[in-house]
């Protein structure tokens, strides 16, 4: 018989026939003349109810089926007479595929705390929050894909390994199949790459941009969702050093252009997991108090507040609370800056445009006024920055210009130069963060509890 998912399973057509699930036991409870065990299979929030008559054969194998145990059962589904769950399943038969041990087991009934689940990364997609979890992050996924395909953008694929810092602020790992204990050397004493895999220095990418820009200014509209890496030393509850981004870029494009694309697409994604994570939001919710379904509809409606980083600037000068970190124009914005502006000033999201050139990177389009660029930050309420994005310079001499001021190598980017000499046109892109939207539609505070195996320093145990 055809195992079904439990999601599947739990429908009033399935009432009367003859099911076969698979899953893992939560808890078993025996009373008179039967047993009770309670099964998940990762499939949805809601768990199965077993049933099992101590005259069936089943009956005898039911010291086996602990929490953690993985089983399969086939039976009736039926009407449930008790409170707590619509439907239960009368088992005939059950298969135990593998036990577990009630003495070891980690997860036990009473809850965890998410530092202990964290511990044991392995297990905790077992628990109700990781599966909510992980079950929106699968929704939000795959509403991103439908996103940009049903606007024409076509998603490509850019490197993993890559020779160009693309962020230009030097956080990278470095990628070598050179010996470590005994590197080859240059006459300078450093370590001699051309003699590396790759016959140069390479690395994991910052962000796939660069790759997408000559994309974008071939096939139009593009976009790329793969993982990136970053190198910094940041503990943060909102940076990883391994994190997925979702960086669209278009050709003929410009700020304004970009903005747009970015508050369409964060609306989207919020509406889509309305629609398609109503339990797991309700769960979370219930657990956590942080997000509901509500307040993702509504942001879902809600048009995003627009401000320069100029005007910001004055705001935060404007602000009763005092800032452990200074305000002044040319200072980026720390995230005390900005969650006072989306928490106390816009309440909501909010954009914040034409940045400072000193503390932006190099491909970022300089403004008229020669001091700003054409970037765009998407701030949200509790997270911060999730989105980061700019009109890219498209002027030859101009972008040559900034590259020497801000000691970008032009050896390794003459490619990238070459947009600008063979049909440039204006174009923007934007990269959004994917665990920043994980964690802001879930309400989880820490980044390490919405990827499954989270990399930070000195963190790389699964
Ligand atoms: O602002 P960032 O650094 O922008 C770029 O990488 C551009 N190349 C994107 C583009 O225009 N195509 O990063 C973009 C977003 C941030 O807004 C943030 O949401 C997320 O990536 N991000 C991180 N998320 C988790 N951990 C980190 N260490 C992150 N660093 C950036
Ligand atoms: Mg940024």
């Amino acid at each position: 018989m055809e195992r079904l998912l439990i999601k599947d399973v739990l429908s009033e057509e399935n009432i009367g026939k003859s099911l076969n699930v698979c899953g893992w036991v939560r808890t078993k409870r025996e009373s008179k003349g039967f047993a009770f065990l309670v099964v998940s299979d990762g499939s949805t929030q809601d768990t199965l109810q077993l049933l099992i008559n101590n005259e069936t054969p089943a009956f005898q194998e039911l010291y086996r089926c602990n929490t953690g145990s993985a089983i399969q059962a086939t039976g009736l589904l039926r009407e449930s007479p008790a409170k707590g769950q619509k439907f239960e399943m009368e088992v005939s038969e059950i298969i135990i595929f593998g036990e577990a041990e009630p003495e070891t087991y980690p997860l036990q009934k009473k809850g965890h705390t998410l530092e202990f689940l964290r511990e044991i990364s392995h297990l905790r997609p077992r628990t109700n929050t990781f599966g909510a979890v992980f079950r929106l992050r699968n929704i939000l996924a795959s509403s991103v894909h439908e996103f940009f395909q049903s606007r024409g953008f076509l998603w490509i694929h850019t490197p993993i390994i890559t020779a160009s810092d693309c962020e230009g602020a030097g956080d990278l790992f470095t990628v070598t199949s050179l010996d470590l204990h005994n590197p080859p050397k240059n006459d300078g004493g450093d370590i001699d790459f051309s003699q590396d895999f790759f016959g140069r220095r390479a690395y994991l990418t910052v962000s796939g941009q660069l790759e997408a820009e000559f994309l974008a200014m071939s096939l139009g509209k593009v976009y790329t969702f793969g993982p990136t890496f970053r190198a910094e030393n940041s503990n943060t509850t909102r940076h990883l050093s391994e994190f997925w981004m979702i960086e669209p870029e278009m050709a003929f494009a410009d700020l304004r252009d970009d903005m747009k694309l970015s508050e369409d697409f964060f609306r989207f994604l919020c509406r889509k997991v309305t629609e398609k994570g109503e339990k797991e939001l309700a769960f979370l919710e219930s657990q956590y108090k942080r997000i509901s379904c509500e307040d993702l509809a509504r942001l879902a409606e809600t048009s995003f507040a627009h401000i320069s980083y100029t005007e910001a600037i004055k705001e935060l000068k404007a602000a009763k609370e005092s800032f452990e970190f200074p305000v002044s124009w040319g200072a980026d914005l720390q995230s005390e800056h900005e969650r006072y502006l989306t928490d106390k000033v816009i309440k909501g999201p909010l954009i914040v445009t034409d940045y400072p050139k000193e503390i932006k990177a190099f491909y970022m389009r300089l403004n008229p006024d020669g001091e700003t660029v054409a970037a765009m930050d998407v701030l949200v309420p509790k997270v911060g920055e999730i989105i980061g994005g700019s009109q890219r310079e498209e002027r030859l001499d101009v972008l040559e210009k900034r590259m020497k001021q801000t000691g970008i190598p032009r050896e390794n980017l003459q490619w990238y130069l070459d947009l600008r000499r063979f049909g440039s046109a204006p174009h923007a892109g934007f990269g959004l963060g994917f665990e920043r939207l994980v964690q802001y539609v879930t309400g989880m505070l820490n980044i390490r509890d919405v990827i499954p195996c989270p990399r930070a320093p000195r963190t790389i145990g699964f």
